[in-house]
């Protein structure tokens, strides 16, 4: 992986930066280290981001030097380790968008400037990664911010959250509940124009993916007193301005409410209805909007503002004494709406308004009330209505809020992110319970704060055997202690008070006070004070030095308030109030019991137990608020007042701390358990004590020995860089575990998937394989019984035809045919003929017979009339003398020629004397005497009748078919023959003794033209002949080696022939 190396000019630190990862490592020659100010600007880096890098951390000044510095640069925001410090700007410094979110998520807390939503982000992670319930606790006097700071965590967890996979309206309705407990529960005091008047605590659940799924409020003590009453330049509750602002004619109608608020006695008393940095209109529509968001039905909201008209409209009902002061209800018109809106009887109301319910022995007694108790009743009612229904609306908004899941199993598995913004420490000019619960409070979670830094820091470092030099700080247990302890505490003599029968007093309670606590050196009164002190106390005051300073309470009230006495005849009327909410809010069981309610004070205390319980539970984060000026002014940095806050925050006691001790410490199980991947000894496992492991995984990681100190459960690691950098390892070491895990995954992955094809190939394989060898067996078996069929029927082949031979027999034949149709004779003269079987034998020769007829008659169909003519006369030639003379043989190639004789080789005058006779043959010829055989050359000449025999130009002899009885030749290879003529003819000189070279072809062609064919005699040794009357001549034929015709001495003619043919 190829990582992208970066100087930076802050000298040794050298920036890896990896390429997929935005985080930045730094490889210095000390290891892994991280460079902390490497996402600074120049703007960023005015004074320090930390507290903790203060070159004289020891000093006040300089750190309100550093504040100071930031804050002319807008830089509101400082780190003490892990505590935010907050200033209020007073002003948008355009510091919360999208984008700033963006930057802040996932990245390491010091690698950015500070930032509310650097903590926002590590607080989150932490909640994811280690599953542990988180807390940030907003903490600072009234106007510092908290509630601002609140808003802004919610609205960074809402937007940069996974939406859960169901119910993704959580998100808005964690959002929406905001606008409408502010309406409810925040007004404009001296402080601020939008100051809480109650505590809040919420937890944001998330579900095992980080998504937001559900939410609970829980909700402090609000102060009630202010519905009928404000201190000059205050107003009541928001949502009365809002509602005479923002609301429609028509529901200021239906609730008969006038637009003014001036008409309102209730909310003129601190002369301020209008102010400018409020816009009642548009909160008006932001309320209205958030009221359906959180599952408000329309008739709800009808309900809700009822009863907000009602509180109005109590302030404005009137009482005039009667003849017996007692007090009787003069304002008809408000009376009326009351009761409509209400809900509740007429007639019940009015008694309830004017007399008081006693039970005294079981028996009902109705007092009239005078003026001032009828006023005071009615107050108690406005009071107890408006808390009583933002009880109500708290638990409305939870219900809608909770997680539609809380039954299934997977909830167990939600983290809870606590938010706590909780009025802040408050000095009036006249301060009264309200203050006094608040800054008790207050001291509650400073205790808190210093049990879970300073104080368990400290006894940490000794538990774990730590050298460590001890800082001073001041511990408020002292203070908690003088409010809440029992039988002695300031609370604990404020219900005694209450409960005490007989007359007791405001001042019959500062008495007691003073009696049982006046050594205590954080409580004075104008009693217990020096002569100098003594003139700023008045006498109905007590004086508590608070750890964030000194506040004078005016004891008036004190009683009244923590009684939160409500007339019964005024309870019981608002338990069968008709409207939905109030009867929710009044329960019946109420006036049933008989036990005395606890106190306002006590039930206070028990509720911040809990809430300190709560705390407790959860890995904290702190947000310090500090307030810059008192004139909500922006820009305006007023020393005192910051030094007074840093001062009695702790932040310097804070500061020490951190720099005296360790950043950071986790057990040995914990670090090695999330760090041992980064050590090749420690991974995946290690056998031995974790102690030792940590040991061996520091030393890998190259931490110095001033950056660590091992103690006896845990590690303490100096420095939050060194921590960051081992973090920024483990990220990369993560990725690449990812890398490795997603590698071996895809290896088995695909190794099956292998694994699977090559089990579906090695059986379509198979399959296949199979089917050949199938096929194959199949055509083997096949031709097996085949050959044995045939074997068989070769055995049986001369058996008549049965089912063993048949196929046998017709292989046969078949063969046979298909081989004959190769071989068939390819001419008449081709005598071959493939052997039959002795089945076919006579179809055999039936087709032999037909294809010789198919080749003759092709063969004829072929032949001229010419070599017909030629064939005829071999065929006759052959018929005479085949087998019987002796050149016969010699002829038979040579072809028969129609005339050896032309036309201009005869004499004309022959022709003329043949006149139109034609000639059909002619040939030279030898003629012998018949007594001296003297040999005279001479023409023989055939006609259609005659044989004539030429000497020259003159016919010596004819010869007419007829009278030509005979030819005589011999069978020797000579060419002598003799014509036998009728004797009878004297014309006729005798037989006629000839010889011609073409002997076989003269003779044939006269046989046929004289009809002869069958006297043509061949005889063996000698021929006789007559030759004249009374005379017969004889030739004698013999055998020689070559041709002499001769006279022989007993006159006969002798003829040697030449034997050309063995015989
Ligand atoms: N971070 C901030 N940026 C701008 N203005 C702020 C900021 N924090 C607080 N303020 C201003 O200060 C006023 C008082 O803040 P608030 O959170 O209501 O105080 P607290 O809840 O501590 O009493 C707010 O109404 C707002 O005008
Ligand atoms: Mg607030």
């Amino acid at each position: 992986m190829a990582l992208q190396v970066e100087l930076i000019p802050t000298g040794e630190i050298i920036r890896v930066v990896h390429p997929y990862r935005p985080c930045k490592l730094a490889l210095g020659s000390d290891g892994v280290r991280v460079t902390m100010e490497s996402a600074l600007t120049a703007r960023d880096r005015v004074g320090v981001q930390d507290f903790v890098l203060l070159e004289n951390f020891t000093s006040e000044a300089a750190f309100i030097e550093n504040l100071r510095r930031r804050f002319r640069e807008n830089l509101i925001y400082t780190y003490i380790g892990p505590v935010l410090v907050s200033v209020n700007p007073y002003r948008d410094l355009q510091i919360y968008s999208r984008q700033h979110m963006e930057r802040y998520r996932g990245v390491s807390f010091y690698e950015v400037p500070p930032h509310l939503f650097a903590v926002a982000d590590t607080v989150y992670r932490a909640l994811r990664t280690e599953r542990r319930d988180q807390a940030v606790m907003i903490s600072g006097e009234s106007g510092a911010g908290k509630t601002e700071a609140t808003k802004r965590l919610l609205q960074f967890y809402a937007e940069t959250c996974p939406a859960p996979e169901r119910g993704g309206a959580v998100r808005d309705r964690l959002l929406q509940s905001n606008p409408v407990l502010e309406a409810f529960g925040n007004a404009k005091t001296l402080r601020n124009d939008n100051s809480s008047r109650f505590g809040k605590y919420m937890d944001v659940q998330f579900d095992f993916k980080g998504a937001p799924v559900g939410g609970h409020i829980l909700s402090y003590l609000l102060e009630k007193s202010r519905v009928v009453h404000q201190n000059h330049g205050e107003r009541n509750f928001h949502i009365f301005y809002q509602l005479l602002e923002g609301g429609e004619e028509e529901t200021l109608r239906r609730l008969g409410l006038e637009r003014s608020p001036q008409s309102y006695l209730y909310l003129v008393k601190g002369q301020c209805a209008k102010v400018s940095s409020i816009n009642d209109k548009n909160d008006w529509k932001v309320v209205r909007k958030a009221l359906s968001v959180i599952n408000f039905t329309e008739d709800e909201v009808e309900d809700l503002l009822s009863i907000v008209a009602s509180v109005l409209h109590l302030g404005n009902l009137h009482f005039a004494a009667d003849e017996e002061s007692n007090a009787q209800v003069t304002s008809e018109n408000q009376f009326k709406y009351l009761t409509r809106l209400l809900g509740v009887d007429g007639a019940t109301f009015r008694e309830a308004l004017t007399h008081r319910k006693i039970i005294a022995k079981g028996e009902e007694l109705l007092s009239p009330l005078n003026l001032e108790q009828a006023a005071y009743a009615r107050d108690a009612l406005a009071k107890a209505v408006y808390s009583r229904t933002f009880t109500w609306l708290v638990g409305k908004i939870n219900r809608s809020l909770a997680s539609k899941d809380a039954q299934s199993p997977s909830w167990r598995s939600t983290t809870v992110l606590g938010l706590l913004d909780i009025y802040g420490f408050e000095v009036f000019q006249n301060n009264s319970f309200e203050q006094f619960c608040i800054n008790y409070c207050n001291e509650k979670l400073q205790q808190l704060f210093i049990e879970l830094t300073l104080k368990s820091e400290q006894e940490e470092y000794e538990a774990e055997g730590i050298a460590w030099e001890p800082v001073q700080y001041f511990n408020n247990k002292i203070i908690c202690d003088l409010v809440e302890e029992k039988f002695k505490g300031i609370i604990s003599i404020l219900d005694e008070e209450c409960l005490r029968p007989g007359e007791a007093t405001d001042l019959t309670f500062l008495e007691k006070l003073e009696d049982t606590i006046k050594h205590h050196p954080h409580f004075l009164t104008h009693k217990l004070a020096d002569q100098r002190t003594r003139k700023s106390l008045g006498r109905g005051e007590f004086r508590l030095l608070h750890y964030a300073g000194e506040v004078t309470y005016s004891v008036t009230g004190f009683l009244d308030k923590n009684n939160d006495l409500l007339f019964r005849n005024l309870k019981e009327t608002m338990c069968s109030s008709e409207n939905p909410i109030m009867s929710q809010c009044f329960d019946r069981s109420e006036l049933s019991d008989k036990k005395r309610p606890e106190t306002v004070a006590t039930q206070f205390k028990m509720s911040l137990l809990q809430l300190v319980e709560i705390l407790q539970s959860k890995e904290p984060a702190y947000i310090r608020c500090i307030k810059p000026n008192d004139a909500k002014q922006p820009g305006r940095f007023d020393e005192v007042l910051i030094r007074h806050q840093v001062k009695y925050l702790g932040l310097m006691e804070n500061l020490r701390v951190r720099r005296a001790g360790f950043a950071y410490r986790r057990k040995y199980e914990a670090f090695l358990q999330r760090y041992k991947s980064l050590c090749p000894e420690t991974w995946p496992t290690w056998a031995g004590r974790p102690q030792d492991g940590v040991a061996v995984l520091v030393r890998h990681l190259g931490y110095k020995p001033e950056e660590y100190k091992m103690g006896r459960t845990k590690i303490f690691i100096r420095f939050p860089k060194t921590l960051f950098a081992t973090e920024d390892a483990l990220e990369v070491r993560r990725q690449s575990l990812a890398t490795q895990i997603q590698a071996s995954w895809r290896g088995c992955h695909w190794r099956q998937k292998f694994l699977r094809v090559k089990r579906s190939a090695i059986c379509i394989q198979s399959w296949w394989r199979g089917t050949l060898g199938r096929r194959k067996a199949a055509k083997r078996k096949w031709a097996a019984q085949t050959i044995r069929r045939l074997i068989r029927g070769f055995i049986l082949r001369h058996a008549p035809r049965c089912p063993e031979n048949a196929f046998f027999l017709d292989h046969v034949r078949t063969s046979f045919l298909l081989n004959l149709r190769r071989q068939l004779p390819r001419n008449v003269l081709d005598t071959s003929w493939p052997t039959p079987p002795p089945a076919l034998r006579e179809a055999s020769e039936l087709l032999r017979e037909l294809c010789r007829r198919n080749m003759v008659w092709k063969y004829c169909r072929s032949i001229s009339p010419e070599w017909k003519q030629q064939l005829h006369q071999k065929a006759v030639a052959s018929e005479i003398f085949k087998g019987k003379k002796d050149n016969y043989p010699q002829s038979v190639p040579r072809l028969f020629i129609s005339t050896r004789l032309g036309a201009d080789e005869i004499s004309s005058k022959v022709l003329q004397a043949l006149g139109t006779e034609p000639i059909q043959y002619a040939v030279p010829v030898v003629k012998y005497d018949r007594k001296g055989y003297k040999p005279r050359p001479r023409q023989l000449l055939l006609t259609p009748n005659a044989v004539v025999i030429v000497e020259d130009a003159k016919v010596k002899q004819r010869i007419e078919y007829p009278n030509l009885t005979g030819i005589s030749v011999s069978s020797l290879s000579d060419s002598l023959f003799v014509l036998h003529v009728q004797r009878e003819d004297n014309k006729q000189k005798g037989d006629v003794v000839l010889q011609s070279d073409h002997v076989i072809e003269t003779l044939t062609k006269m046989a046929l033209s004289a009809d002869r064919v069958n006297n043509i005699n061949i005889n063996q040794g000698s021929i006789t002949y007559a030759g004249g009357p009374g005379r017969d001549g004889i030739i004698d034929f013999t055998p020689g080696s070559e041709l002499l015709i001769t006279k022989a001495k007993n006159g006969h003619l002798a003829v040697v022939a030449p034997r050309l043919n063995s015989r």
